[in-house]
């Protein structure tokens, strides 16, 4: 049977108004080109992973709203199921991202708003039947909680899943979450904000916060991807730049997507990260995500 990934985390509607240049502060111009999107990493990573032929769910909360519906529309097309979805009804605003891309270089600054909208509780996740799911990956948010259900999966009796992480968010209290999954993938923004300046430093320096025989894979931009694990060593892939960098929004996401496809298909972990990196360079090159069909 194939392996069946949920993905917790979050589901954002993203704005994206591509610039011939990144915008002055107080100008007026027209944009290139505007589209919407569903957004949010863990989404995202559900697009990939659904794109990539793999059966997904996305678990996280929802206003339920116009926005919900569209997102919940768009989740159907890409057959991921959202069933334990928590919808929150009332007043509560659906997160949203404006997203600039400039043309010139593909990068994405983002300006994220979530207002009001719970995130998902230890009590909540734990009360939902996951038994199904053969990997649970976790978008890094509200450490506290996250560290419940982290370190209550890691107990259960049935340990025949992996649990994976992603820690991004530059803030205290997220390294802590580490030595609870078995995969921890971490971003270069986390690592600068830990003080490592270089993917090869990043992984040394968060050796110490995995448990014994877990894996933490580190993506790098235009240098590629890093990944440790005490079995294999360190594994290296490098990146593979399309003709033109079109759009770099989800790329982290995107990565991670395809590297735990193919590392739930049993891959090695130099396949996989390679296999990410491939996949992730295939989406700069294009808007959004459906190139990587
Ligand atoms: P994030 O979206 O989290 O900032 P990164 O910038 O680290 O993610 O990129 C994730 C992966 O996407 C990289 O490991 C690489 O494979 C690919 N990638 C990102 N930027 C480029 C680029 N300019 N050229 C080729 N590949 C890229
Ligand atoms: C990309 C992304 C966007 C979203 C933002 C949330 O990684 O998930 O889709 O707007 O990050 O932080």
């Amino acid at each position: 049977m194939s392996p069946r990934i949920l993905c917790v985390g979050l589901v954002c509607f993203d704005v994206i108004q591509t610039c011939s240049d990144y915008p002055k502060e107080d100008s007026d111009q027209r944009s290139l080109d505007c589209y919407w999107s569903r957004g949010g990493n863990a989404s995202n990573n559900c697009t990939v992973l659904s794109l990539l032929g793999a059966q997904c769910s996305f678990i996280g909360h929802v206003a339920n709203n116009l926005f919900w519906e569209y997102a919940k529309r768009d989740f159907e097309k890409y057959g991921i199921d959202v069933s334990k979805c928590i919808i929150r009804e009332g007043r509560y605003d659906f997160p949203l991202s404006t997203v600039i891309t400039n043309a010139q270089n593909g990068s994405r600054t983002i300006i994220h708003s979530n207002k009001n909208l719970p995130e998902t509780t230890a009590d909540e996740f734990l009360a939902i039947d996951i038994s199904q799911h053969s990997w649970i990956h976790f978008e890094g948010r509200n450490p506290s909680e996250l560290f419940k259900i982290l370190t209550s999966l890691a107990n259960h009796p049935v340990r025949n899943r992996t649990v994976s992480v992603e820690l991004e968010k530059t803030r205290d209290g997220f390294i802590e979450l580490a030595p609870h999954a078995d995969t921890v993938f971490i971003s270069k923004d986390f690592a600068k904000y830990h003080g490592w300046t270089s993917m090869e430093a990043a992984i040394d320096g968060m050796k110490k916060h995995i448990q014994p025989g877990a894996t933490v894979i580190c993506a790098w931009g235009e240098n590629g991807a890093i990944a440790y694990q005490d079995q294999v060593g360190v594994v290296k892939a490098p990146s593979y730049p399309p003709d033109a960098i079109v759009d770099t929004l989800g790329a982290g996401d995107t990565f991670l997507a395809a590297t735990i496809f193919y590392l739930s298909r049993g891959k090695s972990l130099q396949e996989s990260i390679d296999f990410g990196c491939r996949i992730a360079g295939a989406k700069v090159g294009a808007r959004g995500y459906d190139i990587v069909e």
